[in-house]
């Protein structure tokens, strides 16, 4: 996806030789290091005159950009204050950078490590950090506009640093950051395209062209026939009311040993979320093309791990139909039979994420998982729970939460551990099926997740609730989350904790 290629090189090497644009850390006391200085020589005064002019102070994450006569065209310099740097110093670093790189026309940048005094601990994880951004901020929906705006010119982004070590290191964190950021930029990609062109069959098709891109990959694509023979009836009934065909979209990568326990995602995947006959008010209906957010995140995830080629076999299960109203559709009231047996009285076909997502749950079991996590724009209430910054974690496994907690941390794509208890159960009792569809008007996100406990009893399962995480409402457009997590969260599992 990203035209952006990284690489890291011995300072030595590049000395005196031409650059778009060097990027220099600068403290709050605005000395300089060799590096620094000999920039500040090579830009015949430029440098100095604008450090003087008291514009830039070297605060966290301030930028101040020049243009130079001399070798380096451009110095991009980037406020790394004068103490000590915690994490979400490096973020603000990272992320300002990204941006002033990528409003210049610079077709290169070089960056020198100046003031920047970084812990060896964060060196690779702030690597990979500045790769993620820059390839996240390069993103421009083009899919449907006329006249798109124009990418960004940036294409090469080179790490200096006179340590061998921190080179290699530098090198492949960067390219996990930039195969990471790719992987987030496709689920916004699959996630903003709209649900006239983004329909089950695009997403099937999405996870074809994966499959076919890499020799450990395949992929099988279930439609309406083959999910009645399984008795996926609880999906087909989402899907009732739309001429466009549900698939179940199965992607599987076999990167690790022969018959070890595969890692599964399950992802839901509404391509456009009326309501159904429950109908939601029109008011940024639109925003409901964003309902396969989950899936798009998979999709996103996938792209990632394949391209690291990661030593793990991993599975993706997606659940992909569109909710709409017709004579043909679902009822307040039907009763429905899940595949695992389980009958469910739909009083509301709004809470369709959970009617997709449990036969997709079952599915799973036939992979014999070491982990099952679905991902889900599941729930207004997960939003007035928790906004836009965590996503809502479930598990029924304390290691799996822990896990997927900590790779949120990592990779500032967080969330946070919301209750599974029993005492919610109650609240989905109904009296004409096994259970209800909806859990009344306390705890939706909670009862939501205890809906989908019901159906995941026999392997360790987490659920993530992202349905403020992923998109964001002004300006409209989905985030790519939670990718970054997911994708941090498999990485972590190749060393085997
Ligand atoms: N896709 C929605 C959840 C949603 C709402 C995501 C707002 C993002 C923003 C889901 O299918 C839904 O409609 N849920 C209902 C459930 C209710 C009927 C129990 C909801 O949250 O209102
Ligand atoms: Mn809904
Ligand atoms: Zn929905």
């Amino acid at each position: 996806m990203t035209a952006l290629r990284f690489s890291a090189s011995d300072l030595q090497k590049t000395a005196g030789k031409h650059t778009d644009c060097a990027i220099l850390p600068v403290g709050s006391k605005l000395k300089l290091d060799d590096a620094g200085r000999a920039l500040a020589k090579d830009s015949a005064g430029v440098m100095a005159a604008a450090l003087k002019a008291g514009e830039f102070n070297g605060n966290v994450g301030e930028t101040l950009l020049v243009h130079s006569p001399g070798t380096a065209a451009r110095i991009l310099m980037i406020g790394v204050g004068d103490g000590k740097l915690g994490r979400s110093d490096y973020l603000k670093i990272s992320s300002a950078l990204a941006r002033a790189a990528l409003s210049s026309k610079a077709n290169d940048a070089q960056m020198h490590l100046g003031a920047l005094k970084i812990h060896v601990r964060d060196w690779e994880w702030f690597c990979q950090r500045i790769a993620t951004d820059l390839v996240y901020q390069s993103y421009r929906y083009k899919l449907t506009l006329s006249k798109p705006k124009a990418s960004p010119t940036l294409s090469r982004f080179v790490i200096l640093s006179d340590d061998a070590a921190m080179t290699r290191q530098a090198k492949s964190a960067l390219n996990r950051g930039a195969q990471t950021g790719a992987g987030i930029n496709l689920a916004r990609e699959l996630a903003n395209t709209p649900a006239n062109y983004c329909t089950p069959e695009h997403l099937a098709k999405e996870a074809r062209r994966l499959a076919r891109g890499n020799d450990k990959a395949s992929c099988k694509v279930l439609n309406e026939k083959a999910m009645a023979e399984l008795g996926m009836h609880s999906l087909l009934s989402v899907t009732a009311g739309t001429a466009t065909p549900a698939k179940l979209i199965v992607l599987e990568y076999k990167g690790g040993k022969r018959g070890e326990a595969p890692h599964v995602l399950v992802g839901k995947g509404i391509t456009f979320d009326s309501g159904g006959i429950s109908l939601k008010p029109g008011a940024k209906m639109d925003e409901m093309k964003f309902d396969m957010g989950g899936a798009a995140s998979v999709l996103g995830t996938m792209q990632a791990v394949m391209d690291m080629a990661l030593p793990l076999n991993i599975v993706s299960i997606i659940a992909a139909a569109e909710n709409m109203p017709s004579s043909t559709a679902t009822k307040p009231g039907d009763v429905v039979t899940s595949m695992a047996g389980i009958t469910i009285e739909i009083l509301n076909t709004d809470a369709e994420g959970r009617l997709v997502l449990c036969d997709a749950l079952t599915y799973a079991e036939r992979f014999k998982p070491a982990s099952v996590v679905d991902i889900a724009t599941l729930t207004g209430a997960c939003v007035v729970a928790l906004g836009s910054h965590a996503s809502g974690l479930y598990a029924n496994n304390e290691d799996l939460a822990a896990q997927l907690l900590d790779a949120g941390t990592t990779s500032h794509d967080r969330a946070w551990r919301m209750p599974l208890w029993d005492d919610y159960q109650k609240q989905l009792d109904s009296n004409f099926a096994d259970m209800g569809n909806i859990g009344g008007p306390g705890g939706g996100s909670i009862t939501a997740a205890c809906f989908l406990a019901r159906f995941a009893t026999k392997y360790n399962w987490a659920h993530l609730d992202v349905a403020g995480s992923a998109w964001d409402s002004a300006p409209k457009g989905a985030t790519g989350r939670p990718v970054g997590l997911l994708t941090q969260y498999l990485c972590d599992r190749v060393a085997g904790d």
